[in-house]
């Protein structure tokens, strides 16, 4: 990685790109930010709408517009390419023809170009799209990360909060594991409050609390991004921040733990797949993958929402 130009790139300037955009330049999380659009007119007014932005700010980022390749020296490449917004009857895994067949072109190109960095995918159904950077790019299986479910378990922890009195969400470990998709399952084994396990917090404040409804806590937040996506049509800034933050955390090297979707080795007894999941954030990408003990059900659970991805991938790849 190079220390002293922060480079970052986006790939896909929508509505997701513009917001990383938007935070990674006034959070000053890159030295050079890297535009790139198919529609390259786009990706030059975004470009120089920021230089606009600059001068009011703490922020020195440079906004460059660049075509694909240009991509290619750059730290980490986040991804938010799509052929279109999600319709909200349909699920992430219907956008798959398209985001599929936007990875078979860019990926190539990339690697032809000598990228060697690491990338974040956003663009869904984003396990799949993953688990296809991972197998088209020869990258490191550390170095392809995806968003997976680290919104999701934001959303998790905020559904939390609201139940055990208002508590900061940062004060809570919760994780959604499994699809970022409607098959993500909340791993409530392994929920603590200021490292008190939820079974005990709950034992503890039952006159104040009453009982927490767990499934109805879990299934608010696997269907959030919906209370989005059909009020404005997509969901931006929750994600796009999402993606600053992980290029964020691999350029200061912060050995973060966050829910990530990123290719397995048995860690939860699957392999062939990416699927979300704790995990150490640093300089080297993944830097470890946090094994957690699912009980029988949330096991049972991961499993169901594993060999859903995997047969998705497995339709893709052939
Ligand atoms: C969401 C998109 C990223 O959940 O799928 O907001």
């Amino acid at each position: 990685m190079n220390e002293t130009i922060r480079k970052v790139g986006i790939v896909g300037i929508g509505n997701v790109g513009k917001a990383a955009a938007s935070t990674i330049v006034h959070e000053n999380i890159a030295d050079e930010l890297y535009l790139s659009d198919i529609d390259s007119e786009r990706a030059k007014g975004e470009a120089y709408d920021f230089e606009d932005s600059i001068e009011l700010t703490q922020s020195r980022t440079r906004v460059i517009d660049v075509p694909l390749e240009g991509l290619a020296a750059c730290d980490v490449i986040l991804v938010a390419v799509t052929e279109r917004s999600q319709i909200p009857s349909q699920s992430r895994l219907e956008l798959l023809k398209g985001t599929a067949a936007i990875t078979y072109d860019i990926v190539p190109r990339l690697k032809k170009a000598g990228f060697q960095g690491k990338y974040v995918i956003a663009t869904n159904p984003c396990d799949i799209i993953t688990y296809l950077f991972y197998k088209l790019s020869g990258l490191p299986k550390s170095h392809v990360i995806g968003t997976g479910t680290s919104l999701d378990s934001m959303r998790l922890r905020k559904q939390i909060s609201k139940v055990v009195g208002g508590i900061d969400p940062r004060s809570i470990n919760a994780f959604m594991v499994g699809e970022h998709g409607d098959s993500q399952i909340a791993a409530w084994s392994h929920v603590t409050i200021g490292g008190q396990p939820l079974d005990q917090f709950e034992e503890d404040n039952q006159d104040e609390l009453g009982k927490i409804d767990r499934p109805s806590v879990e299934d608010t937040a696997r269907h959030f991004g919906w209370e989005i996506l059909t009020r404005k049509g997509n969901t931006q800034f929750g994600i796009g921040n999402e993606l600053a933050f992980f290029a964020k955390s691999i350029l200061n090297n912060a050995h973060i733990v966050t829910a990530a979707s990123v290719v397995q080795d048995g860690e939860y007894g699957q392999t062939d797949l990416a699927i979300g999941v704790p995990i150490v954030l640093g300089k080297h990408g993944v830097e470890k993958i946090i094994k957690l003990r699912l009980n029988d059900q949330e096991q049972q659970g991961f499993n169901a929402s594993a060999e859903l991805i995997k047969g998705y991938i497995k339709q893709t790849l052939d």
